[in-house]
């Protein structure tokens, strides 16, 4: 049985080992290379979708199969830009409809919790087929290609796709009310 929550710091360790494991199967797809994520890179992602966006993990049959975070900049004129994003599952859990629910659980918690989001960017690497009709399936449309932005390890060049997914719930009231908690996490933060 598959299960959605939110993901939280004590999630890290599993979020890790998910990562090393979707790494060494599509190593093309992930902006890092895995000796580049260390545990306290997945750490602070975590703490930063907690503070200023949405992580959503899915288990199945009690184990990590999927990871979605994102997050927007802490400065209040982009606040209302959820960015940043990461989606993965485990190479064992694909191709069976569970990165669909997951995606589907993520955009119906931004309408409902998070309305002060106007935007999501999902940023996939041109060879990422899968990824790339999954997201225009959930409404995602093709906004920017960035040519040249990563040099896969065959050592050719691909673009980057800009990906926007409009959230219609968005409520302008919602995000100066949403102004007012940031000035409160830079007081905290400082
Ligand atoms: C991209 C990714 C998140 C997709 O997750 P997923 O769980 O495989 O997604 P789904 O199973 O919902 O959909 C994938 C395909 O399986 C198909 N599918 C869904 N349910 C199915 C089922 N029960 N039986 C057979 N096929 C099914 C979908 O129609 C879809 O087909 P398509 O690719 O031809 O459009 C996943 O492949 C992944 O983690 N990849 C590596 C990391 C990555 O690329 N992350 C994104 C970076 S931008």
């Amino acid at each position: 049985m598959s299960v959605i929550r939110k993901g939280t710091l004590e999630d890290a360790s599993n979020i890790f080992e998910l990562y090393k494991k979707v790494s060494s199967i599509y190593p093309d797809n992930l902006a890092q290379q895995i000796d580049e994520v260390n545990f306290s890179y997945i750490q602070a992602e975590i703490k930063n979708a907690q503070l200023h966006g949405l992580v959503l993990l899915m288990f199945n049959d009690g184990k990590l199969i999927g990871f979605v975070k994102a997050y927007t900049s802490e400065f209040r004129r982009k606040a209302h830009v959820l960015t940043n994003a990461t989606m993965m599952m485990d190479p064992t859990a694909v191709g069976q409809g569970f990165g669909t629910q997951l995606l589907e659980a993520y955009l119906d918690e931004l309408q409902k919790s998070l309305r002060h989001i106007r935007v999501m960017e999902l940023l996939p690497y041109d060879l990422n087929v899968k990824g790339i009709r999954l997201y225009e399936r959930m409404g995602f449309v093709l906004t920017a290609t960035l040519p040249n932005k990563i040099r896969y390890l065959n050592g050719t060049f691909g673009d980057q796709l800009l990906m926007n997914w409009i959230n219609p719930s968005f409520c302008d009231q919602v995000l100066l009310q949403y102004y007012q908690y940031l000035k409160t996490l830079n007081n905290v933060e400082t």
